[in-house]
């Protein structure tokens, strides 16, 4: 068991993209829409979409299966598997328990996190609270996402936008104090959930031939609502944790922020005050992958060199719900 003083901390990341590469271009083949429209309105190149068979369970096991070996632990450690998903294999079971199937993993406590794209930065959060609470010792944060299969095709507003993938962390504790999840905040308004979200599929609505006519079981948005809450949100979940976190924005090595549109991380980081090149930002590559887009990002900082030891990294995202959540990390 752990001390409930210990500092927890990330001991390895994995990410996952599938091969399969749709580029803006391609999206103009399905769609009336254009390279030139696409990056200049959001900033993405190109996406990346599962192939047929491949769900996000599998995803999220290739993800986790690197996450596991950077951290060098024998898997059979992990009492804990978070995984964060809007577009799980089925509504229930939890992706989370398919993932524990897969990878073998012990048969510990496993679940879903329904936080649309904040998921990941809660998965982080929960799982901090959950080894700080001194019962578990080591816990699989997964963020997994096959949005292709909730994308209507017939909507350009909404398609051109998104990507599959996914991102893994190890979390457990360290005996060295000060480092690690210094803190962590989260938040949400469900007083306005049509503005994106899924209409069709729940008990609301349950899928059937007049839900399927009537193009409900695809992600439904409002585009300029949602960019606009989500500077709101972005902006104030990182002050806020500045704030508790006793952290200048001058002193962040790096902010990984959601990956979801340039525009809205460049008013984040004019907010924040801090160069764009102290942001990571790949968004051109795989475009928004909701829960799993701050995983892969922080996975591929982490691996290109950007994160040094004694660094200090936020990490914020905002999603469906709404929901907005942010994680500070000392390195
Ligand atoms: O993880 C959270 C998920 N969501 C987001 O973060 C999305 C936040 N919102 C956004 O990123 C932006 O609102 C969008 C990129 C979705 C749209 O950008 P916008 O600058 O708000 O464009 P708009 O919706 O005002 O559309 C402008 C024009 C419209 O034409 P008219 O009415 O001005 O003639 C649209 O019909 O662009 C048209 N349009 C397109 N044109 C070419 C919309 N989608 C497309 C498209 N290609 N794919």
């Amino acid at each position: 068991m752990n001390s409930p003083l210990s500092s927890i901390v990330i001991l390895g990341t994995g990410s996952y993209l599938p091969e399969r590469i749709v580029t803006n271009d391609d999206m103009a083949q399905i769609v009336e829409t254009s390279d030139e429209w696409i990056q200049a309105r959001t900033g993405i190149r190109q996406r990346r979409f599962a192939a047929e068979g491949e769900n996000t369970s599998h995803m999220a096991s290739a993800a986790a299966r690197r996450a596991i070996e950077d951290a060098g632990i024998d898997p059979t450690e992990i009492d804990l598997i978070l995984v964060a998903t809007m577009t799980p294999d089925m509504p229930f079971p939890s992706t989370a328990c398919l993932v524990q199937s897969q990878l073998g993993l012990p048969q510990c406590t496993a679940f879903d996190i329904q936080a649309a794209c904040t998921g990941y930065v809660y998965g982080l959060n929960i799982a901090t609270s959950m080894l700080q609470s001194g019962n578990y010792n080591k816990a699989l944060v997964v963020g997994a996402e096959k949005l292709s299969g909730i994308l209507d095709f017939e909507d350009r507003s909404t398609c051109v936008l998104f990507g599959d993938g996914a991102g893994a962390a190890v979390l457990g504790c360290s005996d060295v104090s000060g480092v690690g999840m210094i803190g962590g905040i989260g938040g949400a308004d469900g007083s306005n959930p049509e503005i994106l979200c899924q209409p069709a599929g729940g008990s609301a609505i349950p899928p059937g031939t007049d839900s399927l006519a009537a193009r409900q079981h695809f992600l439904k948005m409002n585009g300029k609502e949602i960019f606009k809450q989500a500077v709101r949100v972005m902006g104030q979940a990182s002050t806020d944790l500045l704030e508790k976190t006793a952290v200048d924005a001058d002193d962040l090595a790096l902010i990984i922020p959601h990956q979801a549109n340039l525009r809205i991380i460049d008013s984040l980081t004019k907010r924040l005050g801090i160069p764009v090149d102290n942001v990571f930002i790949n968004l051109q590559d795989y475009g928004n992958t909701s829960a799993a887009s701050v995983g892969i990002a922080l996975d591929e900082a982490r691996h290109s060199g950007r994160i040094k030891t004694g660094d200090l990294t936020l990490l914020v995202a905002f999603g469906a719900g709404l929901t907005w959540g942010a994680t500070m990390v000392k390195w």
